[in-house]
């Protein structure tokens, strides 16, 4: 079990405009009224529902994130949203490098790096996503090449700089697939990441940074992923856009902590 506090953060992807976001949330707050200081708790709508969920959010305890931003401040960037744009809407995190942005819209390992240090400018704390591809594992070549991402990630960052970030482990095989990973593979990665933090920023850092699960995390398979010294909460998609599924996942959280 994790000695670090749980963080249970849903990934709306596209989905959930303010009509749709504005019931999923009313949802939420009916199912779960309390919640404990023992864990965290984040939803990350799309950015046109950003703004209207930390309002409604305000007086609870779950917090608001992004799922992507730009890294430059403003300007001529048609479409793009910076990182004092987020912070002005009330994020306190956003995801940087999900594989979908990776896979689709062409991020790179460089882009990422820039995105969270923009983020971290803005006292954001990014969420920062690696994961491989099933053919990559299959290879044997999983271990380097999240090794890879990582170091590229935190390229020219400090090692109390990088107390300020959070990691989520998403196998990208196991995302939306509801093939998830099992515990002992997800515990083995999430041991290897922080060996990686240990080498680039010492112990202490190592020990503090969370590092989430992500791909097909559900309450069916949450208390044995949630369970692994090395998990520290989900990065959950699908089972995030029902408000009784992320409620109970907040729920398994709460009582393991
Ligand atoms: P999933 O997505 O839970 O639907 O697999 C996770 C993610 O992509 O963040």
């Amino acid at each position: 079990m994790s000695t670090r506090q749980l963080l249970i953060a849903g990934n709306w992807k596209m989905n959930g405009g303010p009509y749709e976001a504005a019931e999923l949330l009313d949802g939420l707050k009916s199912l779960k009224k309390n919640f404990t200081d023992d864990i965290d708790v984040l939803v990350c709508p799309p950015f046109v529902s950003l703004s209207m969920a930390v309002k409604y959010l305000h007086s609870s305890d779950i917090q608001v994130g992004a799922q992507n931003l730009y890294y430059e401040d403003n300007g001529a960037f048609t479409g793009e949203i910076s990182a004092s744009m987020l912070a002005e809407s009330g994020c306190n995190y956003v995801l940087v490098g999900h594989s979908e942005r990776r896979e689709y819209f062409g991020e790179t390992d460089d882009m990422i790096n820039k995105k969270i240090k923009k983020a971290m400018a803005e006292r954001i704390v990014p969420i920062i996503c690696v994961g491989e591809k099933l053919e990559t594992r299959k290879n044997d070549g999983h271990f380097k090449f999240v090794s890879d991402q990582i170091r590229a990630a935190y390229n020219g960052l400090d090692s109390v700089q990088a107390l300020d970030t959070v990691i989520a482990y998403e196998p990208v095989w196991a995302i939306g697939t509801g093939v998830t990973a099992t515990p002992e593979q997800a515990q083995e990665m999430h041991a290897f990441i922080r060996q990686e933090l240990e080498a680039l920023f010492g112990n202490d850092t190592a020990g503090a940074v969370r590092i989430l699960y992500g791909g097909s995390m559900k309450p069916e398979n949450a208390e044995e992923l949630l369970t692994q010294e090395d998990v520290d909460g989900g990065l959950i998609g699908g089972a995030s856009l029902s408000a009784k599924s992320f409620a109970e996942l907040i729920v398994i959280a709460e009582n393991l902590s």
